[in-house]
C-alpha cells in the first residue's frame, strides 16, 4: 500500500490537526501527514505539530496582496513536499477558485455542523438559535462554495437542554477527531472520490 501524502492547512489551536497525525502515526492508516502549513505564526497547532515531528511552514497571508499570490506561495510548500491530498483543519482563509480547481477532489475540509445546515461562522450559535436537537460535523471535498462541497462523512450529536456554543462546541469536537480520521481513509484509499 503506497500511503497518500497528505498536508494539513491550519491557522490556530490544531486539535483536529493533531488527531490526524495521531491516526497517520498507526502503520497500517493509508495516509501520512508529510507536512503542517499555517498562515498565522502564532498558531498553537504549529508548536504541536512540531512536537509529533511534522515539518511545518509559516505562509502569512498579509504578506501577499492577492488571494492567488497567497495560494502560490502555499501551493509551493505543497509541491516540495510532494502532496497528493490536502485536509483543512480550522483553516480561516479562502482560496482563489484557481486553486480549488487545481485541487479538485484532493483537497477536504471539516464543519461542525450536518451540511448543508449552518455554513460559514458561529455554526454552534446557527444551530442553537435553529433549535435543532441533533447537530454534527461534515467532512466535505472543497469547492468555491464555501461550506458547500459534496460530503465525504457526517458524525450526529446530540444538542442538550441547557447548551451554550461553547458545550456545544466541545461535544461535537469530540466528533470530529473521530470522523476525520475515517473520512480522510475513504478518500486516501478511493472509496469516497469526487466525480464531476
Ligand atoms: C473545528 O471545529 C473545525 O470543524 C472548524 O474549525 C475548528 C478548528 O478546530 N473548521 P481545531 O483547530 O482543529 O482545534
Amino acid at each position: 500500500m503506497t500511503r497518500k501524502r497528505v498536508a494539513v492547512l491550519i491557522s490556530g489551536r490544531g486539535s483536529n490537526m493533531a488527531a490526524l497525525i495521531e491516526a497517520a502515526r498507526h502503520p497500517g492508516y493509508p495516509a501520512g501527514i508529510v507536512l503542517v502549513v499555517s498562515n498565522r505564526e502564532a498558531a498553537p497547532g504549529l508548536a504541536l505539530a512540531r512536537g509529533a515531528g511534522v515539518p511545518t511552514a509559516v505562509v502569512d497571508h498579509r504578506a501577499f496582496s492577492t488571494r492567488e499570490a497567497f495560494d502560490e506561495a502555499v501551493e509551493a510548500h505543497l509541491l516540495a513536499a510532494q502532496v497528493d491530498l490536502i485536509a483543512h483543519a480550522g483553516f480561516m482563509r479562502m482560496q482563489s477558485d484557481a486553486f480549488v480547481t487545481r485541487w479538485a477532489g484532493r483537497q477536504l475540509n471539516i464543519h461542525p455542523s450536518l451540511l448543508p445546515s449552518f455554513k460559514g461562522l458561529k455554526p454552534h450559535q446557527q444551530a442553537l438559535d435553529a433549535g435543532v436537537r441533533i447537530s454534527g460535523c461534515s467532512v466535505h471535498f472543497v469547492t468555491p462554495e464555501l461550506d458547500g462541497g459534496p460530503i465525504v462523512a457526517q458524525a450526529a450529536v446530540p444538542v442538550v437542554d441547557g447548551d451554550t456554543p461553547e458545550s456545544l462546541e466541545a461535544r461535537i469536537l469530540a466528533a470530529e477527531h473521530r470522523l476525520y480520521p475515517l473520512a480522510l481513509t475513504l478518500v486516501a484509499t478511493g472509496r469516497a472520490r469526487l466525480e464531476g
